[in-house]
């Protein structure tokens, strides 16, 4: 200290310049340091894309043993001028950083939420989406149409064919017995179908009582003898419905599957009206396109004659069956509670499937009933 003090007396001009000297070396240094790192962290800081990266940024400038606090442990080493000038220009740039930092830190946030809404958002101006309704069976729209084109054929809508609804879960008697197939009638082999269980305690009037026992209808053809149980003739009427067969199945064969049933009764009915009405209503159904209609003998208990009905459309040379018909039998009015020999009648049984397949070009009826879109969608 003594050696200190002494040099300086002697010599101060000489001890002065020297301390200056170095001190303004050092925040020179330090001075362009700063202005170094001021560049590159506000560089860094407005090319940051994410939030981690711009709090290693921060770290890497502003933390505790960040650069600039590197720089601030050279300040006890400057004279008080300098502390002051350095000190303050670092606290200045720190500022600048923090507050770049913190806008950055806003901006990507705001360009997070933003990207948020764009991907999740609803955008509230786009059309909303339609409701894809429904639409009808394509067998219930032929059905339709063939209920529209009955009840149009006649001399005025009164005298169109009514059309009437029977149970699909029926009685022995009226799906058999009272159309003239008995108990071992052959033809019944042909009709096999779902018998439904019942209570015991029914068991024993049900084998007395062919009217208690219970099937799921084969034809529509039993509504002939309820219907006539209940109205007087003359009528005619049509009844659609669907029906039952315990067979097997392939492309034209369904264990359910629709009729259209068909009978008229009055005075002096002949097989010339059958032939008309269905004249009639096939160039209707086909809408005017070329159609003939074949009778052929056929065998149904309950019509005499019996025929199949045939048509061939357009030049197309293959007749195809559609119906059984024939003039109701004796023995059906004498079920009915009718005196045969007052009343003629016709009846005919249509199948809905093969005309809807005819219609639509449809080649296996097991569609219908396969509730697979892309078959429904179509029609
Ligand atoms: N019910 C018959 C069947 O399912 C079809 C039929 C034939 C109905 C002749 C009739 C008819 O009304 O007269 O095979």
């Amino acid at each position: 200290m003594a050696v200190d003090n002494f040099e300086e007396k002697i010599n101060p001009v000489r001890n002065k310049p020297l301390k200056v000297a170095v001190d303004e070396s050092l925040t020179e240094k330090i001075s362009n340091g700063i202005n170094i790192l001021e560049k590159e962290a506000k560089e860094a800081i407005n090319q940051t894309l994410d939030l981690s990266q711009l709090e290693r940024i921060r770290i890497k400038y502003l933390g505790r043993k960040g650069e600039f606090n590197n720089l601030i442990k050279e300040l006890p080493k400057m004279s008080e001028e300098s502390k002051a000038h350095i000190g303050r220009r670092l606290n200045s740039v720190r500022n600048d950083l923090e507050t770049l930092i913190d806008e950055r830190l806003h901006k990507l946030k705001d360009e997070i939420i933003e990207e948020k809404l764009r991907s999740e958002g609803v955008d509230v101006s786009m059309p909303g989406r339609g409701l894809s309704l429904g639409h009808l069976h394509p067998l219930t729209k032929v059905e339709r149409r063939i209920e529209d084109i009955f009840q149009s054929m006649g001399f005025s809508i009164v005298m169109g064919f009514s059309i009437v609804f029977g149970p699909e879960i029926e009685s022995e008697y009226y799906n058999f017995n009272a159309l003239n197939i008995p108990q071992n009638h052959p033809a019944r082999d042909m009709q096999d179908t779902f018998w439904l269980r019942q209570k015991i305690s029914n068991l024993k009037s049900q084998i007395s009582n062919s009217k208690n026992r219970l099937l799921l209808r084969t034809h529509t053809s039993p509504m002939q003898v309820r219907y006539m149980e209940k109205n007087n003739p003359p009528f005619r009427i049509i009844v659609p419905g669907r029906v039952y067969r315990y067979e097997a199945t392939d492309a034209s064969h369904e264990i359910q599957f629709h009729q259209i049933e068909s009978l008229m009764v009055d005075k002096n009915i002949s097989l010339a009206n059958l032939k008309a009405v269905f004249e009639e209503f096939f160039k209707k159904f086909f809408e005017n396109k070329k159609v003939e209609v074949r009778f052929r003998p056929g065998y149904f208990p309950f019509v005499e004659p019996g025929i199949e009905v045939d048509i061939r459309l357009g030049s197309n040379p293959k007749w195809l069956e559609v119906a059984g018909a024939g003039m109701v039998h004796p023995k059906v009015f004498e079920a009915a509670g009718y005196v045969p020999s007052d009343w003629q009648g016709f009846a005919f049984g249509m199948g809905l499937e093969r005309l809807t397949m005819l219609c639509y070009g449809i080649n296996d009826i097991r569609l219908f009933y396969s509730s697979d879109f892309r078959f429904l969608k179509q029609f």
